[in-house]
């Protein structure tokens, strides 16, 4: 998704921008732009196609445009084709082209979201004399923005307030006025944006990591704010102009950890962080061997008094939730349905106030995870949040949060922000089980010594990945996978088989393994690659007789199963053992060897594994 960065202050703008959006470049572009003031002089934009260097190249690394306060933007194109003169900033001035160059406009601006009215208000614009060089909704709402300033000559903030009340949909804008030559005036609605202050700078950011390196004190503009950003200095307003004051919020995440520290890509770092993912989550949750969720305010009389869990949430998430689902039932007894947040949000379900809805989402601002939570809390459900991102809108919207304490995650495909909300969800099902009694506490005390050990036991995983290197060289050519697996065991291998697709490119498919012969298994060939996850003991026959079934007809097969539990080898061609645990928390282990095979092999395929083609990290958009 489009990533916003911003800055006014002492230092020259351009080069803080440049290393702001590389470090959003995980969100997924396809052009950049910069815009730059020196002082009274017109802004500069400068854009760019393609990869952030191109902008770079086109700007002599920043120091070709001098000035102190700028913004920038990486476009994930929605409106327009990912051309230069589609590519923000936009301007408001009559201009042909592309709008680059020193351009003579009041207003230029960036933005992020979509703007679903903009056809309406272009024609609107348009009847009053104004011209379009783009196809995008941003240019429109500069536009509009533009048209209020001059024709009410009023000041930039209630230019921007007037734009709000009349655009609909999402947005995140950073917008400068050349009447305001060190000022950033931003807006927001449904999209994520941050301002960082130190003491004579101020920075933008759709994200976290974007400003880490210069300053941890941060606020998060609320849906309908529009805040005036000078440096050092932030003022918030609401709708009407009337000014808000805001909390600042301090962000203990490490510099560093949002940097490659040694590895080849983030996605194998935050790989080997999962141990420490794992361990500081279960920390946050329990203490001296008790479970305490005081923080997320669950109390238990809401705990006993739920009589059905809905789970919503998009892509990983989902599958933790798929995978929770199996250990909520088990332990805690509670039926549990789990949804697609893009389904859940339109779909007609019957809550109350003894449904529990649980929003999984690692940066909190997945579009369709916050609308579904939306539609939970307007339904009368309780919310309850797991989220990795402090502050961010789904964490502010739920009843209660539980934070998963995987630090920064910048590789697209989630790995270690996974873990974490698997362990988050793990540790509640057993406290869920724990206050309605359906584990006594001698039980309840076994499975959180199991829990305990998944840290190290991800790590003995990590020490063996030269296995899974040398296998994913094997069949990095491979041209279809089926990753299968019956309960916990198919949850896993949905994740499995996302990881692989996202990041390599090869075609996968996750069955149950009992569903393969409805259909699917016409699809086995000579050399298909079926990958089966057998860590359930009940269910291990029947999903290895599964891939009996497919071996007869060609397939090469791998499988994933625990230390000496299982002998698979004589079916199997290729067999990853993985350290035992209690079958409920499987996923966190079998999950780390099927992580490696996809990361390797997109190596091997010599692919952008950080940053798959056409995927965003945060998608904020429907
Ligand atoms: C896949 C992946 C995505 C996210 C999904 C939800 O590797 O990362 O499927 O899990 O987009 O994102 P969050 O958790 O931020 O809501």
């Amino acid at each position: 998704m489009c990533g916003i960065v911003g800055y006014t202050g002492r230092k020259q703008a351009a080069p803080i921008l440049l290393d702001s959006l590389s470090r959003l470049e995980y969100r997924g572009y396809d052009s950049a732009g910069l815009a730059v003031r020196n002082g009274t002089a017109l802004a500069e934009v400068v854009k760019a196609t393609g990869k952030l260097h191109h902008l770079a190249d086109k700007t002599d690394q920043g120091r070709a445009l001098a000035g102190c306060c700028g913004i920038g933007h990486t476009r994930w194109a929605t409106h327009g084709d990912p051309s230069l003169v589609n590519a923000h900033p936009h301007v408001s001035g009559n201009c042909s082209g592309s709008g680059s160059g020193a351009v003579e406009s009041d207003v230029v601006g960036v933005h992020n979201g979509i703007i679903e009215n903009y056809t309406e208000l272009k024609e609107k614009l348009l009847r009053r004399g104004y011209t379009f060089y783009s196809e995008t909704d941003t240019e429109v709402a500069v536009k509009l923005v533009d048209y209020y300033y001059k024709k009410y000559k009023i000041g930039p903030v209630d230019a921007i307030t007037r734009t709000m009340v009349r655009i609909r949909g999402s947005y995140a804008l950073a917008l400068m006025f050349k009447d305001f030559p060190d000022e950033i005036f931003a807006a927001r609605k449904d999209s994520p944006l941050i301002i960082g202050t130190d003491e004579e700078e101020s920075f933008l950011a759709s994200d976290v990591p974007a400003i880490l390196k210069y300053t941890r004190q941060v606020y998060y503009i609320d849906n309908h704010q529009v805040a005036r950003v000078s440096p050092g200095k932030v003022v918030f307003y609401d709708l009407n102009g009337d000014e808000v004051p805001m909390p600042l919020t301090e962000i203990t995440w490490d510099a560093e950890a949002a940097e490659k520290g040694g590895y080849e890509h983030f996605m194998l770092k935050e790989i080997h962080e999962e141990p420490a993912a794992v361990r500081d989550t279960l920390n946050s949750m329990v203490k001296d061997g008790k479970i305490d969720l005081s923080q997320t305010g669950l109390t238990e009389d809401v705990i006993r008094s739920i009589e059905q869990i809905d789970i919503a949430a998009c892509g990983s998430a989902w599958h933790v939730g798929m995978a929770a689902q199996y250990v909520i039932e088990d332990l805690a007894e509670i039926p549990v349905r789990v949804e697609l947040a893009s389904e859940f949000r339109y779909r007609k379900l019957p809550l109350s106030r003894n449904t529990l809805v649980i929003v999984i989402s690692q940066s909190g601002e997945t579009a369709d995870s916050l609308a579904a939570l939306r539609v939970a809390k307007e339904r009368g459900a309780v919310t309850l949040a797991i989220v990795n991102v402090i502050g961010s809108t789904i964490a502010r919207e739920a009843d209660h949060v539980l934070y998963t304490l995987a630090g920064p995650e910048i590789a697209v495909a989630t790995t270690k922000a996974y873990s974490a909300q698997l362990i988050a969800a793990d540790v509640l099902a057993v406290h869920l089980a724990a206050v309605r009694g359906t584990v006594s506490p001698e039980r309840e005390a076994g499975l959180l010594e199991e829990l305990a050990a998944i840290p190290d036991k991800i790590s003995r995983i990590l020490e063996e990945k030269d296995r899974l290197q040398w296998f994913s060289s094997k069949m990095a050519n491979t041209h279809d996978i089926f990753f299968i697996g019956r309960g916990l065991d198919y949850a896993i291998s949905l994740e499995g088989s996302l990881k692989m697709k996202e990041i390599s490119y090869i075609h996968s498919e996750a069955y149950a393994a009992g569903e393969l012969k409805h259909g699917t298994i016409s699809l086995i060939e000579n050399n298909t690659l079926v990958i089966g996850v057998l860590t359930q003991k009940e269910l291990y026959e029947k999903t290895v007789s599964n891939m009996m079934e497919c071996k007869s007809r060609g397939a090469f097969l791998a499988g994933i199963t625990t230390n000496g539990n299982f002998s698979v080898e004589d079916s199997v061609n290729f067999t990853v053992y993985i350290p035992k645990t209690d079958e409920h928390f499987m996923a966190s282990l079998a999950i780390v060897p099927l992580q490696l095979l996809a990361y390797y092999t997109s190596v091997n395929r010599g692919l952008d594994v950080d940053k798959p083609r056409n995927l965003a990290k945060s998608v904020t958009v429907e």
